[in-house]
Order: structure tokens, then C-alpha cells, then sequence
């Protein structure tokens, strides 16, 4: 959600800007803004709503020159989309302009004594505010910029990333954060700033991660120099970034989604990877092993995610009663935060998240730590929020994804939960010897039958055909296939506009079974497992209706090939595992409906790939 990207040092800005801001086209935004310091020393802000593009088609015939400068992609919050609107802003004076990501919530106040105190408003944003207050406090402490900028983040309440510049000061760019995500690249006597590293990684991979609260001066030719609103000085910590360049581009392939579809039996090598031993039969997470009583003396585990991740939380929910037996409950992040939760000190809070920067989900954590209990992250991105403000934690491991439907982030998750149920259950004597050893061998052959699905894509793609103008679909699924029917729709919806529903397939005859009639499409996951004779009774009473059956079946099942108007075979696994397998198609299924649909497949309209607002 929104872009921030800044350049200082010897080589002309804008390209670099601009090319950032590429970058980071997939996290969503629906405006784009440069601001640069040119060669004769205006401060110029050249912003335009609509894409990357429209911005440098704006710019084509204006000065861009200048060896410092900062960009952003805006996510509306206050006020609609427009070109006012858009970032950066200017301050009254015109010689300050500011970028900013996240929400500045007393902003109406500061708003209206301001404007008693002289100053216009050119935008209805939160972030004009901010930096005319900037400028305010500037002019009337008669300070430099970096205390301006202390002074004023005193002020105001809510979430932030910012950079700002100066004209007639060429020399430095001030940036600071909170509960936004800011990284700082450093390069040869240049500094890169981004909201995340795909702007930076072609340049450098020497980054310092900011933290809430601090701000940081990047001046030309000196080091760079971190201290916090409140006035103390921080030793920069200088990280080695994990990123390459290749997880930014497509690699031939038309879409980012289809990729990182494609990716996953690597991606899940890599998940794996250092965590199963050689021989293949043993699993070791630090982060469990260096807390491994905790995990022992859990009294519950809540999991907290949204969205995909959440999907993942509940199938984590089956893992950990399963093979743990520890009770689970699994909470949207955003209904956690808000609703008075019972947190026993003696709780393991298990934070699922993709970005590592969900909004939601980083309030959560917060509450979870308060109350005393001990959290775990589970993220992709190294360095993000999420792992920085938890107690131990997995990564993923799955490399950049780009797509905002998450697709191998996901199945990375769920790999990681499941490692993490085996160590946690070896640990508690919970689990036999002979499932324990059966569930690491079959993990280690998922990659390879990831692999025979993904060979399907063809047939999938055929039969996307015949559903690309359903209106609605459903989705079922029991067991540790239900979170895969609610996760197949949210697919769909996401990328493709169609409206689709997920439901555990028993819960059909209680309501949602008046929607099947011979125009709705159900995709039903009946794979071979302990229920499955539950689910193909589900089927049955879908086609008593003469719903249109999407089935996604164990590879050889005759019985539902029989009367399912379509079938996608996979191959068998053990049950935990299921999921891995099942979810494959969904993906493909989603991807192909929306690309006949010729929706924005990686950039789905509204949505945005980090949620770092609430
Ligand atoms: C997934 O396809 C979504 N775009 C979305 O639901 C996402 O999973 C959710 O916003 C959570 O994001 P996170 O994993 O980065 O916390
Ligand atoms: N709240 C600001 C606005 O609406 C910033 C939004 C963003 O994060 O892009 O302009």
C-alpha cells in the first residue's frame, strides 16, 4: 500500500525515482508524485493521479534534472484519487515537500489552527497538514529542518513514513517512520530510501531498517545519522539484504501471479531447506528450539492473520490440535485488536503475515505482548515489522511476491506451520514415531507433485474457459480442504470480480444450498482422506440440485468422475497435507478465469498487497 522511494548522491534522481516506483507498482496505489531539487536549485513537484506511467508522460517536457529527489504512489486515504491530491505536497512557502504513507489522525486539529494561523490547504489529505505544520514550527523556532520534523512528529497521532526535502537545501533528505514500513539503502556516496527493498536491491544490498519513531538524515557525503523523536541518538545498524534482482521480473512469464505459481515447488524447497535434515527425518525450526518450553507449556495457541494468511492460520488450527494437542483458536487480526481478548500469559500467539507489515495484525501483536504471552512470527519478508516485534518467529523463505493475490507465500505459510506442528509435537511426545517419520517424508515430495499439477495448467486453463462469465461460484471443502474452499474463493474474488463463496461442505444444507440451481458452478475439493465419503454425499446432494460440479479429485477416482461435470485429478498425500496439493488448482483456476476476463491479474483493482493502514 503506497510507495516511497528517495534518492541522494552523484547520479541524476529521477531515473532511479521513477524506476522505484516501477518497482513498486504491485503493492497498489492510484497516484504517483516526484519531488527534485533541480540543477538550479527550485524545489519542483511534479504529480499526476493514475499510473507510473501518466506521471512520466506529465513530466516528459518538465525540469526533472537533480541529484536528489523523492517519489511516492499514493493509496487514498483522505481524500478521492486526484492530481491535488497526490503526493508530494508542497508547504505554504513552497520550499518544503513531503511525502507520506499512513494516516495522521489529528489532523482535522492541527488543520484548523493552522488555517486560523493563515496557512491554505491546496488537498484535502492528512499530509498537506503535516507539512505545513512542519513548516509552521520551522518558521517559528527559527530551527533546521531535521528539528522541525522532531518537533512536529511530537505533535501528531497516528501512523507514518515520510521524507521530506528543502529547497535551498540540496544536501539532505530527512525521513522518519511509525507503524509504516522505511528502509534506508546505502550505497557509494548515495543513500536509496524505499518502502520496501525492491527499489533499492539493483543498487545495493546494504540496508538499515528504520524504526517507529526514528528519524533519519541522509546527507550528501557524511554517514547517515538516526535519532528519535524524543532526541536520542541511534547507532545505525547496517543489514545485508536477502532479495536478488530476478524476484522483480517476470521471467517470461505474462504475469507475476502466474510465476509465483509456477515457483512453488522451489519456493518450497527453499521453505524446507535447512529445516529437514539430510536424511530426511527430522525437522528443526531455531525458533521453536530456542523456546521449545514455552511451546511445551502452551495453554492455547491463537493464531492472528488476515486475509490468505488467516486462511493459513486455520489450517494451522488442524495441524496444532491434530498432532500437538494444544487447543487453537484463529482470529482476524483486525476483530482481535478491538474486541477485549482473553491473552493468558501461558498463550503462544502465532502472528501469520505475508509483507511482515499488515497494520492489523501489528496492533494485534502489540495487544498479545501486553497481556504477557509469548509471539511467533511467521512472515516472508525479511526485516519487516512483523519479525521485529516478535518474540521468535519463521520465515517462509519464498522469496518477493509481487502478485497481490498471494498464491506461494501462502503455501509457504502452511509449510511452515506444518514443520513447526511436527517440531512442537516431537518436543510434547504428542505424535508417533511412524507419522511423525510418514508426514516428513511426504513433505519432501511435494515440490515434485506440486510439479505434476502444474503440468495440468493447460487442461485448467481449457476449463476456466467454460466458467469465465459465471456470476457467482461456490466453494467446499471439509476438513483440511475447508480453509483451501475458502482461500479458492477468495482467489477468484480477488483477481477475477466474480462473486464466490466458501463453505465446509456440510454446512451446504443448512442455507446456502437454496443458491445451486444448473447455472452455479461449485468447486468441490474431495480428496482421498478420512471424510471423503462425507463429501462425495455433499456432491451428491449438489447434483440432486443440478449444481455444475467442479471437482478436484485424488488422482484415479473413478466414483467421482462419474457424475462430476468436470474433475482436476491430483495426486494423493498424506491428509495434513492436502492442502499444499488442493490449493494448486484454485490458483490456476482463479488465474485463468481473470485473465479471459482481461482483469489487472497483479494488480486487482482496490486492493493493495501490504495493508499497512487499518
Ligand atoms: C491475498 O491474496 C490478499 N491479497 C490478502 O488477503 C492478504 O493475504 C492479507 O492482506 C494479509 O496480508 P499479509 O499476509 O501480508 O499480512
Ligand atoms: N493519508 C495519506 C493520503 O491520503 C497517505 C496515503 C498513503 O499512504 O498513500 O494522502
Amino acid at each position: 500500500m503506497c510507495g516511497i522511494v528517495g534518492y541522494i548522491g552523484f547520479r541524476e534522481a529521477y531515473p532511479i525515482l521513477v524506476k522505484g516506483l516501477r518497482r513498486l507498482e504491485y503493492r497498489g496505489y492510484d497516484s504517483a508524485g516526484v519531488a527534485l531539487i533541480n540543477h538550479d536549485n527550485k524545489l519542483s513537484v511534479l504529480k499526476t493521479k493514475g499510473r507510473v506511467q501518466d506521471l512520466e508522460n506529465y513530466a516528459k517536457d518538465k525540469d526533472t534534472t537533480g541529484t536528489i529527489g523523492i517519489a511516492h504512489t499514493r493509496w487514498a486515504t483522505h481524500g478521492e484519487p486526484s492530481n491535488a491530491n497526490a503526493h508530494p505536497h508542497y508547504s505554504q512557502s513552497e520550499n518544503l515537500a513531503l511525502i507520506h504513507n499512513g494516516i495522521i489522525e489529528n489532523y482535522a486539529v492541527i488543520k484548523a489552527e493552522l488555517i486560523d494561523k493563515g496557512y491554505t490547504f491546496h488537498s484535502s489529505t492528512d499530509t498537506e497538514v503535516l507539512v505545513q505544520l512542519i513548516e509552521y514550527i520551522k518558521k517559528i523556532n527559527n530551527c533546521d529542518l531535521f528539528t522541525a520534523v522532531q518537533l512536529a512528529l511530537n505533535q501528531v497521532v497516528g501512523a507514518y513514513a515520510i521524507a521530506i526535502i528543502e529547497k535551498g537545501n540540496p544536501d539532505n533528505i530527512i525521513a522518519a517512520r511509525k507503524s509504516s514500513p522505511l528502509i534506508i539503502g546505502i550505497g557509494e556516496g548515495e543513500y536509496f530510501l524505499g518502502s520496501d527493498a525492491s527499489p533499492i536491491v539493483e543498487y545495493t544490498n546494504k540496508v538499515i531498517y528504520l524504526d517507529d519513531e526514528e528519524i533519519a538524515i541522509l546527507s550528501r557525503n557524511k554517514d547517515p545519522k538516526i535519532v528519535t523523536i524524543s532526541n536520542i541518538e541511534k547507532t545505525p545498524e547496517i543489514k545485508e539484504l536477502e532479495m536478488n534482482l530476478s524476484q522483480l521480473e517476470r521471467g517470461g512469464y505474462p504475469h507475476f501471479m502466474l510465476k509465483e505459481i509456477f515457483e512453488q515447488p522451489e519456493t518450497l524447497r527453499s521453505c524446507m531447506s535447512g529445516r529437514i535434515n539430510v536424511e530426511g527425518t527430522n525437522v528443526t525450526l531455531s525458533g521453536i528450539i530456542d523456546h521449545k518450553d514455552k511451546f511445551i507449556n502452551a495453554r492455547r495457541i491463537l493464531i492472528i492473520a488476515c486475509g490468505t494468511s488467516w486462511h493459513a492460520g486455520l489450517i494451522g488450527e488442524y495441524l496444532f490440535e491434530e498432532f500437538c494437542r494444544i487447543p487453537v483458536e484463529v482470529e482476524y487480526a483486525s476483530e482481535f485488536r478491538y474486541r477485549h481478548p482473553v491473552i493468558y500469559s501461558d498463550d503462544i500467539v502465532i502472528a501469520i503475515s505475508q509483507s511482515g507489515e499488515t497494520a492489523d495484525s501489528l496492533a494485534a501483536i502489540e495487544l498479545a505482548r501486553k497481556a504477557g504471552a509469548f509471539v511467533y512470527g511467521v512472515c516472508n519478508v525479511v526485516g519487516s515489522s512483523i519479525p521485529r516485534n516478535t518474540d521468535s518467529g519463521s520465515y517462509t523463505h519464498c522469496g518477493h511476491e509481487i502478485g497481490v493475490a498471494s498464491t506461494k507465500a501462502f503455501t509457504a505459510q502452511v509449510t511452515v506451520l506444518t514443520m513447526m506442528a511436527l517440531a512442537i509435537a516431537k518436543e510434547k511426545q504428542t505424535i508417533e514415531e511412524a507419522k511423525y517419520l510418514e508426514i516428513i517424508k511426504e513433505l519432501q515430495h511435494i515440490p515434485d507433485k506440486i510439479q505434476k499439477i502444474l503440468d495440468l495448467n493447460d487442461k485448467i486453463k481449457e476449463l476456466s474457459l467454460i466458467f469465465t462469465y459465471a456470476q457467482n461460484f461456490i466453494y467446499l471443502g471439509r476438513g483440511y480442504n475447508y480453509p483451501i474452499a475458502l482461500e479458492g474463493a477468495l482467489k477468484l474474488k480477488e483477481i477475477s470480480y466474480i462473486h464466490a463463496e466458501g463453505y465446509p461442505a456440510a454446512e451446504m444444507k443448512h442455507g446456502p444450498i437454496a443458491l445451486i440451481d444448473n447455472e452455479m458452478p461449485v468447486v468441490t475439493i474431495a480428496t482421498h482422506n478420512t471424510i471423503y465419503e462425507k463429501v462425495v454425499s455433499n456432491m451428491k446432494e449438489i447434483k440432486a440440485r443440478k449444481g455444475r460440479i467442479i471437482a478436484i479429485i485424488t488422482e484415479g477416482d473413478e466414483t467421482i468422475k462419474a457424475f462430476a461435470d468436470h474433475y482436476i485429478e491430483i495426486p494423493s498425500t498424506v491428509e495434513c497435507l492436502d492442502p499444499l496439493l488442493s490449493s494448486i488448482p484454485m490458483q490456476l483456476l482463479a488465474y485463468h478465469i481473470a485473465v479471459n476476463k482481461n482483469r489487472d491479474v497483479d494488480m486487482p483493482r482496490n486492493l493493495a498487497k501490504s495493508v499497512t493502514v487499518e
